[in-house]
Formats: C-alpha cells, sequence, structure tokens
C-alpha cells in the first residue's frame, strides 16, 4: 500500500486550497428539512409515472447531446427568453458562475458582489485566482449603490454579480438601484450577471430587459422550482457572450437524465407554477406567524425563504438554531457570517403542515432559549 504523504500534499494542493473547508452540507436525514430552499412538493404521481417511463428510454450509453439543442428551444420558449438571446446550461447555476470567473480570470483581476450574498460569488472568484469585492448592504438590506458605483470606478471588476431576489436576505433590490448599477458596470467595463435563482417567487425580473444592454446576462436555475436534485441553470443573454463561456464549458457537462426530467418538467410548467404560487401564499402565511412570535423578526421576503433576527443576548440565534435541531428541525445559522445577518436565522417556506410543525419548535426553542 503507497503510504499517504501530507507533504507532498502540501507542495501539491494550493495553500488557499488546503486552508478551505469544503462547502458544507448538513445531514439532513430525519429533519423537517427547511435549510436549502427546496421546493417541498414533489411531481404528482402519475407525472413521476411518466417520468420515470421517458428516463428509461433514454440512451444511458451514448455521452448527451453535448450542446442540448431541444431542451435549450424549450428553455427559451417556456422562459420568453427575448428574440436575439440564447441560453447557455450549466450543472446548476453554480457551475455556471464558476466558469464565468474562470473565463474572466486576469492577473489583478475582480468580481463584486454586494455582501451578504450567495456564498458562491466569492467561493468562485476565489478559486480563480481573482479578488472578490464584496460591497456591504444598507443595514435594511438595500443595495449601497453610492458604494457600489464607487467600487465599479475604482476597481474596474471584470464581473459583478446581483442576485434578484438577494440569498441570504430574501429581499428584491430596489430596480432603480440595480438599474444605476448597470449603468455603472458599463462605464468601468463589467459584465452584470443578474442571478434570479428565486424568480419564481419574486414580481420581477431583468429578463426582458436583456436586449437594451449588452453588459447584461440573466442566471437563473430549476433548483428553487421542484427540480434541486437534477442540477440544471442556465445563463441567458447575447450570443456573443454566452459562446465565450461555451469554451471553458466542460463538455456533457448536463447530463441526459436532466435533459430529459427537464424537458418533461416543461412539459408540465403548469404543476410547478401552481406549486410556487402555493409557496408563496404560505410565504406571507409564514411571515404573519413569525412576526407575532416574541423575541423574532421577519424580514420581507420576495423568495422562498424568509430570514428572521433572534432578538436576544449575543449567541440566542445560534442557540435557537441548536434547540430547533434538538426538535428534529433543520433551518440555516446566519449569525456567525457577516455582520449585517448578527442574530438572524434562515428558514425555507414549506408545506402548510411542515410551516407548522417549524412555528411550534420555533416558539417552544425561543422560549427555552429567551425564556428559561
Ligand atoms: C442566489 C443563488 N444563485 C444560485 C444558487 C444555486 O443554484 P443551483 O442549485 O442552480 O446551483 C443559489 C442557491 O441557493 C442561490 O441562492
Amino acid at each position: 500500500m503507497t503510504t499517504f504523504a501530507p507533504s507532498l500534499i502540501d507542495t501539491v494542493i494550493r495553500a488557499d486550497v488546503r486552508a478551505m473547508h469544503a462547502y458544507a452540507v448538513p445531514d439532513a436525514r430525519g429533519f423537517v428539512k427547511l435549510d436549502a430552499m427546496e421546493n417541498p412538493f414533489e411531481l404528482p404521481v402519475d407525472l413521476r409515472d411518466e417520468l420515470g417511463r421517458r428516463l428509461a428510454a433514454t440512451a444511458l450509453n451514448r455521452y448527451p447531446p453535448p450542446r442540448a439543442d431541444a431542451l435549450r428551444a424549450k428553455l427559451r420558449e417556456a422562459m420568453q427568453v427575448p428574440d436575439g438571446c440564447d441560453v447557455l446550461l450549466g450543472n446548476g447555476s453554480d457551475e455556471l458562475i464558476a466558469l464565468a470567473c474562470i473565463a474572466t480570470a486576469r492577473e489583478h483581476g475582480s468580481v463584486l458582489s454586494p455582501v451578504p450574498g450567495f456564498a458562491m460569488f466569492e467561493l468562485s472568484t476565489r478559486l480563480a485566482r481573482l479578488e472578490h469585492v464584496g460591497v456591504p448592504l444598507r443595514a435594511n438590506f438595500s443595495l449601497d449603490v453610492d458604494a457600489t458605483i464607487g467600487a465599479l470606478r475604482a476597481k474596474r471588476p471584470a464581473v459583478a454579480f446581483i442576485a434578484y431576489p438577494n440569498n441570504p436576505t430574501g429581499n428584491l433590490f430596489d430596480r432603480t438601484d440595480v438599474e444605476s448599477v448597470i449603468a455603472a458596470a458599463r462605464h468601468s467595463g463589467t459584465l452584470v450577471i443578474v442571478d434570479e435563482a428565486y424568480r419564481a417567487f419574486a414580481p420581477d425580473t431583468f429578463l426582458a430587459d436583456l436586449p437594451r444592454y449588452d453588459h447584461v446576462l440573466v442566471l437563473r436555475t430549476v433548483s428553487k422550482s421542484g427540480l434541486a436534485g437534477v442540477r440544471l441553470g442556465y445563463l441567458c443573454g447575447p450570443p456573443a457572450w454566452l459562446q465565450q463561456f461555451d469554451k471553458v464549458r466542460p463538455p456533457y457537462n448536463v447530463n441526459t437524465l436532466t435533459q430529459c426530467a427537464v424537458e418533461f418538467a416543461l412539459d408540465h410548467a403548469d404543476v410547478l407554477d401552481a406549486q410556487a404560487a402555493v409557496l408563496k401564499h404560505e410565504r406571507a402565511t409564514l411571515g404573519d406567524a413569525l412576526r407575532r412570535l416574541d423575541g423574532i423578526v421577519p424580514y420581507p421576503s420576495d423568495a422562498n425563504f424568509i430570514l428572521f433576527r433572534v432578538d436576544g443576548p449575543d449567541g440566542a440565534a445560534t442557540r435557537v438554531f441548536e434547540a430547533l435541531k434538538r426538535r428534529r428541525v433543520l433551518i440555516k445559522d446566519l449569525s456567525r457570517g457577516h455582520p449585517l445577518c448578527a442574530g438572524t436565522l434562515r428558514v425555507t417556506v414549506s408545506t402548510p403542515d411542515e410551516n407548522a410543525l417549524f412555528l411550534a419548535a420555533l416558539a417552544s426553542s425561543v422560549h427555552e432559549v429567551l425564556s428559561p
């Protein structure tokens, strides 16, 4: 057997990678799982049976269709991608974020995104050896337009990612603020990628605006609409940009089963749309219930999750998070991340039953922690 050689690891693996932790995904078996903004609904049984038959008929012995023309055409139509724009597919939007960083990486280059924001913007930036320019949001989680424009001028980043709505805060930035940033980005030579992962739950989108700009792309995913397991993200915009990113895309990055399953789901988009409508309704009900709980301050959300603050001494939010876990409810503890998220936890909006379980567990947990 080969001897383990840590010294070789030290010389071969990049120092920054050795210092990192792998993206932590907690084991959720046996929990009410409300930590990852998944859609809690499955497809109806008859559709699952039909999907099973379609998947069984795919040619798994062959590589997938390399550019997924059929799926791309369906997505363009279903999502009303504007004329003159195309879509580039990724193994989740995570992959497309990474590809955008790789394709734009140059010496002394940088990528900007508001913070707190989606963790993969910063991670992919750093892995591409680019500087991450994190511009803090204002205390009410709105975009700090002046600071963002200042950072664009000072750093001239290659890419600016703007999540619309934002994760983990859940709010949709003011459209005119985003437009001001987009206008400034044109002057700093920055490509703006508007990440609309939570589009299914939000009242606005920049997709129809794409033809107005030559430096804006819109990123979407099927993950939050019921298909997190298939891993498909898509980047929409002018073909000239997508052709460049296509060069760094691993061939066959979107597998045959994913292509088949998403095509099938798009043929039944009404089912997924109805599920999103239920979740939007549940978001309002859950938000009201959280507002009524002593010691809990929820923030407004245009996504399928709600960020809330635990109004207590230092460490109270983490203790509530742990108390929820003991009650077999898993949410996300953000309290030790960005200072603007101090004391906050994030919960995914789920079915009426799971939301009720969560609320009961939260009420007991808050009582246990804040008034023991
Ligand atoms: C803003 C944002 N973009 C992208 C993603 C990841 O999407 P995907 O599952 O397609 O990789 C997430 C997931 O939480 C997200 O919050």
